[in-house]
């Protein structure tokens, strides 16, 4: 294989925006957002809508749903000024290495790689459930030692295994043949979800809608803090700016409307879900598919259940694809060995990186107990869009001269309004969830000051 090191090409911070790489650019303000949508609608609302309404919410979810859009949309803002500001593979981690000093970079680097690493693993969990149960609705047993990993009874999840080795095959392929392939999934789950749509209003039913609001105003925060995970990923489109033509534009564009679209489908759906039936009957992991069956409609639930592994397959593609983004630009940055940053001219795509990770994130899907720790994917989200929001206020006032083609209405109210809706999301994290995120940032402590500092590029220049 042709292989060029992709080491010297970077610049150093502080010179500002968009600087050339020699990953391909090809990707048009339509894939941005196609990217968006796929990382956005995945477990969040094929399997949390009926839970946080059954059990936080009611049938004013889709209140708490608006919420957490309008929650995200402060951050998503900050993205798209950073993006298209300063650009880089790296997403937030660049943006913070250009503007804050490599120290806080690494830090929201870290967290980065906790947001996607773990949101990778846990719904490749969740796609082999699903598939689990298709297999066993159309009849074929697969032995329970290869569908369960050693903590759930079994040898290994196989199917989470194989759905992250089959991703991490189409990454090698490359960022075209991948954002090709998201299309076509973005267009199944898209399908399932206007079937579901068509369906619910025939047979939706005004009188589940009382009572509206059976656990207060609180709910609706509380429903809200649960369904934020259902719009994680509009972030993960940052990491493919520099694989993007003219993304000065391109990226605003794909952040925001892949943004705005999910809010619209999931208020839509949410609202239709507690119209066709009592809020109370909702909680179960597959609400959506459910519903249909209780219908009698044992085709479209099969479709819909379709469309919901299309979903999950797309949210772990993109998820997957953020990860070796922001550890491409930590290793060039040589804040990881500088080896994984090596780009295949070939494909122009960073495939020792793909491979090491597809490699780690099989093992982990395949015996890790991750499950119990997926509330930590909010927590690593949330701690990066805070700090996503506040370097926007302070690159305004530190460098004030960068070419800004997108900026954030309003600053800094908006994004200091990000920054609160961020820690208040926070806080109501649960402690088990605090304690494995600092133990986290410990280790990512550890490693900079042992291995990082002393290796840095900035500190060997
Ligand atoms: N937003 C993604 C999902 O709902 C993580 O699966």
């Amino acid at each position: 294989m042709n292989i060029t090191r992709n080491v010297l090409m970077r610049t150093k911070p502080m010179q500002g925006a968009h600087q050339e790489s020699n990953l391909h650019r090809c990707l048009s303000g339509f894939d941005l957002t196609l990217f968006g949508i796929g990382a956005i609608i995945g477990a969040g609302i094929f399997v949390l809508t009926g839970i946080a309404a059954a059990t936080q919410a009611g049938p004013a979810i889709m209140f708490s749903y608006a919420l957490a859009g309008v929650a995200c949309a402060f951050s998503a803002l900050c993205y798209a000024e950073l993006a298209a500001s300063i650009g880089g593979c790296g997403s937030a981690y660049h943006y913070a290495y250009v503007g804050l000093g490599e120290f806080i970079a690494w830090i929201i680097g870290w967290q980065l790689i906790l947001e996607y690493s773990l949101a990778t693993s846990t719904v490749a969990i969740g796609w082999a459930g699903y598939v689990r149960d298709l297999l066993s609705a159309i009849g074929i047993n697969v032995p329970n030692n290869l569908m369960h990993g050693p903590f759930n009874g079994g040898i290994v999840d196989l199917p989470a295994v194989l759905i992250i080795a089959f991703i991490t095959f189409l990454m090698c392929l490359g960022v075209r043949k991948s954002a090709w392939f998201n299309t076509i999934i973005v267009g199944v789950k898209l399908a399932a979800i206007l079937l579901f749509s068509v369906i619910a209003t025939m047979h939706f039913d005004i009188k589940n809608w009382h009572p509206f609001l059976p656990f207060g105003f609180q709910g609706i925060i509380n429903g809200a803090a649960l369904i934020f995970f259902a719009y994680i990923g509009f972030d993960a489109v940052s990491t493919a700016a520099e694989e993007t033509i003219n993304p000065q534009r391109n990226m605003p564009i794909g952040i925001l409307a892949s943004l705005a679209i999910c809010t619209v489908i999931y208020i839509i759906v949410s609202g239709l879900l507690t119209g066709v039936a009592s809020y109370t009957t909702l909680n179960v992991s597959s609400p959506i598919s459910n519903i249909l069956l209780a219908l009698g409609m044992h085709v479209a639930s099969a479709i819909i259940a379709v469309g919901a592994i299309a979903g999950l397959t797309t949210v772990i593609l993109v998820m997957f694809y953020g990860l070796t983004r922001v550890l491409l630009a930590m290793s060039r940055d040589c804040l990881l060995p500088n080896q994984l940053s090596v780009i295949s001219e070939k494909r122009s795509s960073p495939i020792k990186l793909i491979l090491a990770v597809g490699f780690i994130m099989m093992i982990i899907a395949g015996f890790a107990p991750i499950h119990s720790l997926a509330a930590l994917v909010n927590i690593g989200t949330l701690s990066a869009f805070a700090l996503v929001c506040l370097g926007v206020i302070i690159l305004r006032k530190t460098k004030p001269e960068l070419p800004r083609p997108f900026k954030v209405p309003a600053t800094p109210l908006v994004p200091a309004c990000g920054i609160l809706l961020c820690l208040y999301l926070m806080f109501s994290l649960s402690g088990f969830t605090w304690v494995c995120f600092l133990i986290w940032m410990m280790v990512g402590l550890c490693w900079y000051f042992i291995y990082g500092q002393k290796h840095s590029r900035l500190n060997n220049d």
